[in-house]
Formats: C-alpha cells, structure tokens, sequence
C-alpha cells in the first residue's frame, strides 16, 4: 500500500527538483549578473593580485610658457608648503591664470579606452588642459601594452603628463554593466601614492566631458573635497548637490540608487592632504557606485563638502559624450520660486535657458531630493 503512495510522492519531489533546477537555470540565463553579483560585493585592495603600476610615459617639464609669457612657470614638482598653501587660500579667483608657480598642482585623471573617438576626445581635451597652469595630467589608458600613438598626441601638448597602461581585468571583461575607467582610476591612485604626492588636488575628468577653465581656479584651493553641479547628466540634465546658505545638505540626481554620495565622478575634487588621510581609499569594481564608494573609503562627511560653482548655481563641467539625447522634462508640481531658497531655483533657470531640460508641472521625470541616502519630496525644505 505504501509502496504507490512513495513512488508518487518520489516522483513529486523529482518533479519539483526539476522544477526548481530549471528555474534556476532560466535565471541564471535571463540575469547573469545575478549569478556572480558577489563579485561586486567583495573589497578590493588597491592592488589586485596581477594588478600593475606600468608607467608608459612620462613628463615633469611644462613647455606650454609661450601661454604664459607674461608669467613664469616652474616645474610643477616644486610642491608648494602648507604654510605657503594656507595663506593662499584667500587668493583672489579673478586672474585663475596669473601664477608664480606655488600653486597647488591639479592632478587630473583621465581614463581613456582605445575606439573610434579616443584620439579626437583626446585632442579637445588637451587643448582644453593647455590653459590650465600647474596641472599634472594622469592618462590612463584601458590597454595591456604603451600605446604609442596615444603618447605622439598627449606630448605635443606640452603638459607635464603621465601615461599610463590600465587594462580592466580580464575577469570583468564582456560583462553588459562592466565597470569602465575603474583599473585606470586606480592605477593613478597608485601613481599619486607611489610618488608620495601629498599637496595639490585629485579630479576625475573623463575624456568625453567638457570643462569650463573656471573650473580649474575653483578646485585648485579644495580644503577637504568640493563639489559642483555637472551638466547633461541622467533623467535630470543635470547632477548636483543641493545647497542652502552655503552649505550641501543633499543632492539632485535622478538614479538615487540607495547612494549615500550620489554624484558623478566629474563632480568632485579631493585635495591629497585630505586623502593621504585614507591609505586604503579606494574604488570598487562596481558598475554605477564608484564615486560613491570612493567617497565612502575616503570618510567623507556632509560638512566636509565646499560647494564650488557660486554654491553650485553654475555649471563647469559637462557630461557631453560624443552623441546626442533628447533634452529630458523633469517635473516640478511645486511653487518654483521656492526652490530660490536653494540653489536649485538659479540652476534649474540657467539650464532651462540652455535647453539643456525642460520643467513642467504635470509631466516628466518627478524631481525628488536625496538626503542621506534616501529619497525625499523638495517639501522637505519648506515644511
Ligand atoms: C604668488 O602669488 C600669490 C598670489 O597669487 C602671492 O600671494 C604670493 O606672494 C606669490 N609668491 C611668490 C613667491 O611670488
Ligand atoms: C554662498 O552662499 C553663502 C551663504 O548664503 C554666501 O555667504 C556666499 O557668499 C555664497 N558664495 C558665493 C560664491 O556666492
Ligand atoms: C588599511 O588596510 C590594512 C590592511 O588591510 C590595515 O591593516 C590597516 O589598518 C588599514 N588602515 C586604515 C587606516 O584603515
Ligand atoms: C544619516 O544616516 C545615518 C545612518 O544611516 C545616521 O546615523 C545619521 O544620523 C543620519 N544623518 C542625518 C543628518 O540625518
């Protein structure tokens, strides 16, 4: 009696097991990702197992001086005192290119690929550096070998340069959301560690954005870490901390995504004094949460954070990429002229006027503020 009743309770349980394997397997299928997610879960030491520093090219002479031939300008090795620093914070913004060559050098980190665009971005963005006195340009390419012609256009500019070879490992490769730019970020972390660079100030600026000049005048005195809005970003036009009376006290980035920094990686400068402060600093393997967890490793604190971009009603820095997008609605339902009261009210006007986006009370992408990692109405302020 016994013995029907086991084979069809056995023959259950092999049905659902199977049921269970397949369903497995078709998520496995549909979501690859899910299936090696801890991989993004992991810490990563700045250095890899197999992770290399390989320096391709370099250069501490600045031959750009026919610029600048009112000026003179020193090699940017000379690092300026504290003391010297200190007292030049107060320096006034208006003449950014008058230097004597004891300012704190900027260290700019690029992190290019090899495609059809990478010597055209490079060009444009060069040009753009050769305006920029006491800067150290950190090129970072996403290659296993020095590529020479990359180094032919970087040096014709006369910038004092570095470049260097930082291929994503092989273990991220191929992946639909691989994280680009991270190796190569990393590896000038480990430059600026390697060669004890301990005055001057970190910014990440990607090979397809375009920068204001005065942007370099803004973040050359960093104390700790600034931010900026940066323009053509996400659902928005627009990525930037929200700023009241002069300080940060939130952010307006359309992919919250449960992060405590949400801002992109052209939004912000870090000085090296405030970063020798975090050895292990570091940026993840991790599609979309680099910044933030880079501005987790350093320990940054809301009021550690100098609004730049007159409290960030400009913006400096743009996220141009070589395609175009429709401009996005974004939807305000509120009374705008609150958001005067922030600095989202001059902001929101400026990019209007640009075409960059466009406000509407009835459609588009909700405006939503980010406070501390979560979400919250722009009531928020004014209740
Ligand atoms: C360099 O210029 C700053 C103003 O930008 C000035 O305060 C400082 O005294 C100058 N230093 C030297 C050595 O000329
Ligand atoms: C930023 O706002 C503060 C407080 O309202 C103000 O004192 C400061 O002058 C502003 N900064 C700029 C550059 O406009
Ligand atoms: C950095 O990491 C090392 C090794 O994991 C650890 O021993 C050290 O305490 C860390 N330092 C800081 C400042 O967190
Ligand atoms: C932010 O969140 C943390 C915990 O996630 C909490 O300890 C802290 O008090 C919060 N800060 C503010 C300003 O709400």
């Amino acid at each position: 009696m016994g013995g029907p009743r086991t084979s069809i309770f056995l023959r259950q349980k092999k049905f659902q097991f199977v049921l269970v394997a397949a369903v497995v397997v078709f998520l496995i299928v549909l979501f690859p990702n899910l299936y090696d997610s801890e991989d993004y879960e992991k810490e990563y030491p700045l250095l890899l197992e197999n992770e290399q520093l390989v320096i391709c090219y370099e250069s501490n002479v600045d031959s750009r001086k026919a610029l600048y031939a009112a000026t003179t300008l020193s090699d940017v090795t000379d690092e300026p005192s504290t003391t010297q620093r200190n007292h030049r914070q107060q320096a006034p913004q208006q003449q950014p290119q008058q230097v004597n060559g004891t300012e704190p050098v900027i260290y700019f980190v690029t992190p290019t690929y090899p495609r059809r665009e990478q010597i055209a971005e490079i060009i444009r963005l060069g040009q753009t550096l050769m305006h920029v006195p006491r800067l150290h340009w950190i090129v970072a390419d996403d290659t296993n070998s020095c590529s020479e012609v990359l180094n032919s256009h970087i040096r014709k500019f006369g910038i004092p340069y570095t470049q260097l070879a930082s291929p994503m490992p092989t273990m991220y490769r191929g992946r639909k959301n691989a994280p680009r730019g991270v190796a190569n970020r990393r590896a000038a972390l480990n430059w600026i560690r390697q060669n004890q660079k301990k005055t001057g100030v970190l910014y990440f600026g990607d090979d397809d954005n375009t920068f204001d000049l005065k942007l370099f005048s803004e973040i050359r005195y960093t104390k700790k870490v600034s931010m900026f809005p940066v323009g053509l970003i996400g659902d928005y036009g627009i990525s930037s901390p929200i700023v009241r009376n002069g300080r940060v006290e939130g952010f307006f980035d359309s992919w919250p995504a449960k992060r405590k920094w949400p801002v992109d990686m052209a939004g912000f400068a870090v000085s090296l004094e405030y970063l020798a402060l975090s050895p292990n600093a570091t940026m993840p393997f991790k599609a979309g949460y680099e910044e933030d967890e880079f501005l987790k490793s350093i320990g940054l604190k809301l009021e550690d954070i100098e609004p730049k971009a007159r409290n960030c009603t400009e913006i400096l820095v743009w996220h141009t990429q070589t395609k175009s997008s429709k401009s996005p609605t974004v939807r305000i339902s509120m009374d705008r002229q609150k958001l005067d009261k922030l600095n989202l009210g001059a902001l929101l006007r400026r990019l209007e006027s640009m075409g960059v986006n466009h406000i509407s009370e009835s459609e588009g992408t909700t405006a939503q503020a980010i406070v501390n990692g979560s979400v919250k109405p722009f009531s928020f302020w004014f209740s």
